[in-house]
C-alpha cells in the first residue's frame, strides 16, 4: 500500500508549565498518518492520547507548549503556528475533532439548527436558507430522525446519543480532511456507543475523511481500526496494524493491555488489570517507561531508552525484548490465540460483543 502521508510528526515533544515545574507529557514522538486511514490511538489515561492530537489542530492550554519536533500538514508546518488566526483555515475546517462530551461543544440556548447553519454560513459563504437545507440534509444523513423538525430544537432536548450525532453533523459541515474523535463514545451508553461507531464507519466511506480515533477500549479498536498507536507516558511504543498489535504484538505493555481485554476475563471473574501506576512526567523517565510494572524487564530496561525497532514493514516496537541479544520472551498464555477467537467474527459482530459482553473467551 503505497497511501500519501497527509499528516506527519516528526520528534514531536510537548511541555506543560506547572507553577514552576515542567511536565513532559509527550516525549518525541513521531507519526504518520495516512490519507483515508483509520489510526487508533490507545493507551493509558494519561498517556498523552489528547495532549498529542490537540498538537495537531493547535488546541493545547496555555501552559503547554512544543519545545522540539514539527508537525507538518499539507506542506504546512502546524508545529511553528502561533496566534489563533494562523489557525484559522485549518483547525475545524481541515482537522476537526470531536470531543467525548458533546454538551461542551454545543451552545445550550442557541438551535441545534442554527449552530449547525453557522457553521455552514461561515465556512462555505452559504446563504441562510441554503444553509439550513444543507443542515437538515447532515442531520438525516448523521441518523437524526425528522430533520427538519428538530432543526429548531435546543440541546437539551436531544439525549446524549442524538447531541453526539449532532457534534458529528457540525464537524463534517466543514468538510475536513481528517477527523480526530476523542473518546467520542465513552459518555454513552453501550448501544449507543456502538451506534455511533457504525456512523462514523459509514460517514467516512461517504466522506472519505481520515480519522483518528484515541479510545481506552481495544474492543472499539478491533472494530473501526486499520492502524493502532499504543501510547505509554507520552510515548509511541508500539505502532502496526490492527492484525500486528492483536496477533502479533512485541511490547510487553501492549500484552497488558491486550491481557485487560474485558473478553479475557472470566464471566464474573477479575478482569487482569496492569500492576504499578505510569512514571511521573515531572522527572525524566531514565530507560523503558515502563520497565518498573513489567515483569519482562532486563537489566537495560532500567537504564537506557529502548529505540523504535522494525518488525515488518507495518510495525515497529520500542522495546529492547526486540533487540538481536535479548532473551526470548513469550507474549502471555492468556492472549496466545486472539486470531482463532477474533478470526470467524467479523468486525461488527466484534463491536456488538464488546458491547454485549459476549463471550469471545470460549469462541463462541
Ligand atoms: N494543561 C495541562 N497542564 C498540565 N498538565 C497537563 C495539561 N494537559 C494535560 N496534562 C498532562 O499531560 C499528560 C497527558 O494528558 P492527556 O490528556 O493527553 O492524557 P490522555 O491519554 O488523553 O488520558 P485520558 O485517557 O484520561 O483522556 C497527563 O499527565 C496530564 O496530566
Ligand atoms: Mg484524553
Amino acid at each position: 500500500m503505497a497511501e500519501k502521508i497527509i499528516l506527519k510528526a516528526e520528534n514531536l515533544s510537548v511541555n506543560f508549565k506547572v507553577r514552576k515545574r515542567v511536565l513532559k507529557a509527550i516525549r518525541n514522538v513521531s507519526l504518520e498518518l495516512r490519507e483515508s486511514e483509520t489510526l487508533a490511538i490507545v493507551g493509558e489515561s494519561g498517556s498523552g492520547k489528547s495532549v498529542l492530537t490537540k498538537t495537531f489542530t493547535g488546541m493545547l492550554e496555555s501552559n503547554g507548549y512544543i519545545p522540539e519536533g514539527r508537525i507538518e500538514y499539507n506542506g504546512k508546518i502546524l508545529s511553528d503556528l502561533k496566534k489563533d488566526k494562523e489557525w484559522d483555515g485549518i483547525r475545524g475546517k481541515e482537522i476537526a475533532t470531536i470531543f467525548q462530551d458533546p454538551m461542551t461543544s454545543l451552545n445550550p440556548i442557541k438551535t441545534i439548527g442554527s449552530q449547525i447553519s453557522e457553521v455552514i454560513v461561515k465556512h462555505h459563504g452559504a446563504s441562510k436558507k441554503e444553509a439550513k437545507q444543507i443542515a437538515i440534509d447532515l442531520m438525516s444523513r448523521t441518523g437524526i430522525p425528522n430533520a427538519d423538525k428538530r432543526y429548531n430544537e435546543y440541546p437539551f432536548q436531544y439525549s446524549g446519543g442524538m447531541r453526539q450525532r449532532i457534534v458529528i453533523a457540525i464537524a463534517l459541515a466543514c468538510r475536513p480532511k481528517i477527523l480526530i474523535c476523542d473518546e467520542p463514545t465513552t459518555a454513552l451508553d453501550v448501544t449507543i456507543q456502538a451506534q455511533i461507531l457504525d456512523l462514523i464507519k459509514e460517514l467516512q466511506e461517504e466522506f472519505q475523511f481520515t480519522t483518528i480515533f484515541i479510545t481506552h477500549d481495544l474492543g472499539v479498536v478491533a472494530a473501526i481500526a486499520d492502524r493502532v498507536a499504543v501510547m505509554y507516558a507520552g510515548q509511541i511504543i508500539e505502532t502496526g496494524t490492527v492484525e500486528d498489535i492483536f496477533y502479533n504484538p512485541k511490547h510487553p505493555y501492549t500484552w497488558s493491555l491486550l491481557s485487560s481485554l474485558p473478553q479475557l476475563g472470566e464471566r464474573g471473574g477479575d478482569l487482569f488489570s496492569i500492576p504499578g501506576t505510569p512514571p511521573s512526567l515531572y522527572h525524566d523517565v531514565i530507560g523503558d517507561a515502563f520497565a518498573p510494572r513489567n515483569p519482562y524487564a532486563m537489566e537495560i530496561d532500567f537504564k537506557e531508552e529502548p529505540p523504535m525497532f522494525k518488525v515488518s514493514d507495518s510495525h515497529y516496537a520500542k522495546t529492547w525484548l526486540m533487540d538481536p541479544r535479548a532473551p526470548h520472551a513469550e507474549k502471555p498464555e492468556l492472549i496466545q490465540n486472539l486470531h482463532e477467537r477474533f478470526l470467524e467474527l467479523s468486525k461488527h459482530e466484534i463491536t456488538q460483543s464488546f458491547y454485549e459482553g459476549g463471550d469471545l473467551a470460549s469462541g463462541k
